[in-house]
């Protein structure tokens, strides 16, 4: 399919009675900004990995910038173009951001550009503060500016701090989700509305929501496929 329609995750409940009922993502419509947080080995980097290889697939064109700090489990992908990996994550970050601005400046047709941050905070915290808060004013220009200009923005990280997204910018992601067994802090931190209603997951398993509403458990089904998705990430950082 080239249609810009993943199904990143099914819908949990149904699953629970057998029946695979996948969420759809329309990445052709608007730009998603996507935050994925949960405790260390919650699956969000095996879900960040199925979301950028699908939308590869599905997007024909589109151009994917990958900021892997820690340098582990996107390593297959060292030596494509658009991969970044540890000190290398601020030079990929300035690239993406720059193409960025030049898109605000000139009104024009473009390729869908995608960025995914693994652990965001690894990277963050890795550099001088000064220069932490110039690329956390440039993170939040880009979460609020980016939706109409054919860019997804994709963030992982365990605890999504207020303090790593400047001047409230956290609230500027339209797509949620906390895998696994988020800890009170966390849910108070991003969906503070469903306190009561989220429990503890296994692995793979966790809460979606879209602008904040419409609070859905959800299945990240383990892939079979992995080696022909992970060729179609590879093409799509590359081209
Ligand atoms: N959807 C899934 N179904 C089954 N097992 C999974 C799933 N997602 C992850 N796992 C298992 O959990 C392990 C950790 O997953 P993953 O690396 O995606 O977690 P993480 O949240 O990114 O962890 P970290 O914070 O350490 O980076 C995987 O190696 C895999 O064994
Ligand atoms: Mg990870």
């Amino acid at each position: 399919m080239t249609d810009g329609i993943i199904r990143p995750f099914a819908d949990e409940d149904y699953w629970q009675y057998g029946i695979t009922k996948w969420i759809e993502w329309d990445m052709k419509k608007d730009g998603y900004r996507v935050l994925l947080s949960g405790p260390s080995g919650s699956g969000k980097t095996t879900l960040a990995n199925a979301i950028l290889c699908k939308t590869a697939r599905n997007l024909p064109g589109c151009e994917i910038y990958l900021l892997d700090y820690k340098n582990i489990d996107f390593a297959y992908l060292d030596g494509a173009k658009r991969y970044f990996k540890y000190d290398g994550c601020t030079d990929g970050f300035m690239e993406f951001y720059n193409i960025f601005e030049e898109r605000l400046k000139y009104p024009d047709s473009y390729d869908w550009l995608i960025l995914y941050i693994d652990e965001y905070p690894s990277w963050l915290l890795s550099i001088p503060s000064k220069e932490q808060k110039d690329i956390m004013s440039r993170m939040a220009r880009l979460l609020n500016l980016s939706r109409a200009k054919r860019i997804h923005i994709i963030i992982s990280c365990q605890k999504p701090l207020g303090e790593l997204f400047s001047v409230g910018s956290r609230e500027s992601f339209s797509h949620k989700i906390l895998m696994q067994a988020p800890s009170k802090e966390t849910i108070g931190m991003i969906m503070p509305n469903f306190k009561e209603e989220i429990e503890t997951c296994p692995t793979g398993v966790g809460y979606c929501t879209v602008n904040d509403t419409n609070l859905t458990k959800i299945r990240v089904p383990w892939s079979r496929n992995i080696e022909a998705m992970q060729s179609d990430l590879w093409k799509a950082v590359d081209r």
